[in-house]
């Protein structure tokens, strides 16, 4: 039901805290600061990971790849099932096969993972439909507790895929020796705190509210990330193509010089997401070159951000986070603004055209 809300989309990016909670509550111990899969899984059984996923679910699995080669040491190899199952991929032996999808059912997902299974490989699939083909055939389940997700767009069912690659990152680090105990509960505790911060972030709203309708005059788009906002911008071009039909683009802020930056002008707007962390130096110098060539630049940041924001950028302030959770808190910002420019536009916002919930024939 979709309760007060007008949409199922714009009720689902508001469960996000409940969602986030709940599912990370199946793979953290907060008395002990532990994090763990559920029903066990030996991460220092395996030498490589590879994912397979479509849409929403390989964003997700980008940004998993960058918390498990950065906490855990695990190489991770992230592709689309599509290309995957049909290049005759070389893949290693201790490589754990992970399949990432909401519904369990997307046909390239299913096949990608029966390809990797008849290799030999062990499979795991992250679900959020616990009782699809995926979650049966794969040989370790990890579930996302979002609940159903009924909006085409998928936002909760997203958030709940980071928060279990977050928390199984955290458990394979450990395991690994990687992390000692004490920074083990460390990020456990900064990962108990993504709820309450994911509801905090939905506070954007205001400030989205000010930004979509000229958003939504736009006829394309430009969303620029690094790290770990990189997938994030993807998914950010991706929500917005989706349901408002506005042709947009996420690209690695690096590669503005070899291309995209051409396309700078005073119509087409700059959406830049980017936290206080390691990349935002080099992400200001970006947002510096499109304002110069007369760009309009929307920074998506936390207060500390927003204070070293360029002359000329408008700034949507996200709340302060670990880096480890940054992707979960600075993902309503981008859901939120790609659903008030649709609803700006009049678009079936639950229903957008040509698509469907579940792409169970290629
Ligand atoms: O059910 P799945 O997670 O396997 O679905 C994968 C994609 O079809 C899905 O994420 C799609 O990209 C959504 N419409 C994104 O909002």
């Amino acid at each position: 039901e979709k309760g007060n809300y007008r949409h199922f989309m714009e009720k689902e990016i508001h469960d996000q805290p409940d969602s986030c909670r709940n599912t990370l509550s199946a793979y953290l111990d907060p008395i002990a600061g532990k994090a763990h899969a559920p029903g066990g899984f030996d991460f220092t059984a395996i030498d490589r990971i590879q994912i397979v996923a479509c849409g929403t679910a390989s964003y997700a699995g980008q940004i998993g790849r960058y918390l498990f080669e950065r906490l855990a040491g695990l190489p991770v190899d992230v592709e689309i099932a599509s290309e995957f199952r049909y290049r005759d991929p070389a893949v290693a032996k201790g490589t754990l096969a992970v399949a990432v999808s909401q519904s369990g059912e997307t046909a390239d997902t299913l096949a990608a993972l029966r390809w990797c299974k008849d290799k030999g490989l062990t499979t795991a699939a992250i679900v959020n439909a616990h009782q699809s083909t995926m979650a049966r055939e794969a040989d370790v389940m990890w579930p996302t507790h979002a609940g159903p997700e009924i909006g085409v767009a998928s936002t909760k069912a997203f958030t709940a895929q980071v928060s279990v690659l977050t928390a199984l990152a955290v458990a394979a680090a450990a395991q690994r020796g990687r992390i000692d105990a004490a920074q083990e509960a460390a990020l456990v505790a900064h990962l108990l705190e993504a709820p309450r911060l994911l509801a905090e972030s939905l506070h954007v709203e205001d400030a989205i509210h000010a930004i979509a309708p000229e958003i939504a005059k736009a006829r394309d788009v430009l969303y620029l990330g690094r790290g770990p906002m990189y997938p994030l911008a993807l998914e950010g071009a991706l929500k917005l193509k989706e349901i408002s039909y506005i042709h947009a683009e996420g690209y690695a802020a690096g590669e503005l010089k070899h291309g995209p930056i051409a396309l700078v002008d005073e119509q087409t707007p700059v959406i830049v997401i980017a936290p206080t962390d390691d990349f935002f130096e080099k992400t200001v110098s970006n947002m510096s070159e499109v304002i110069a060539r007369g760009g309009r630049v929307i920074l998506i940041t936390d207060a500390q951000g927003a204070a070293h924001a360029p002359e000329g950028a408008r700034v949507i302030t996200a709340p302060t986070c670990d880096p480890v959770i940054a992707p979960l808190v600075m993902a309503a910002s981008i859901q939120l603004l790609a659903y008030h420019v649709a609803v700006i536009k009049g678009a079936d916002v639950d229903q957008p055209r040509n698509l469907a919930k579940s792409v169970t024939v290629e």
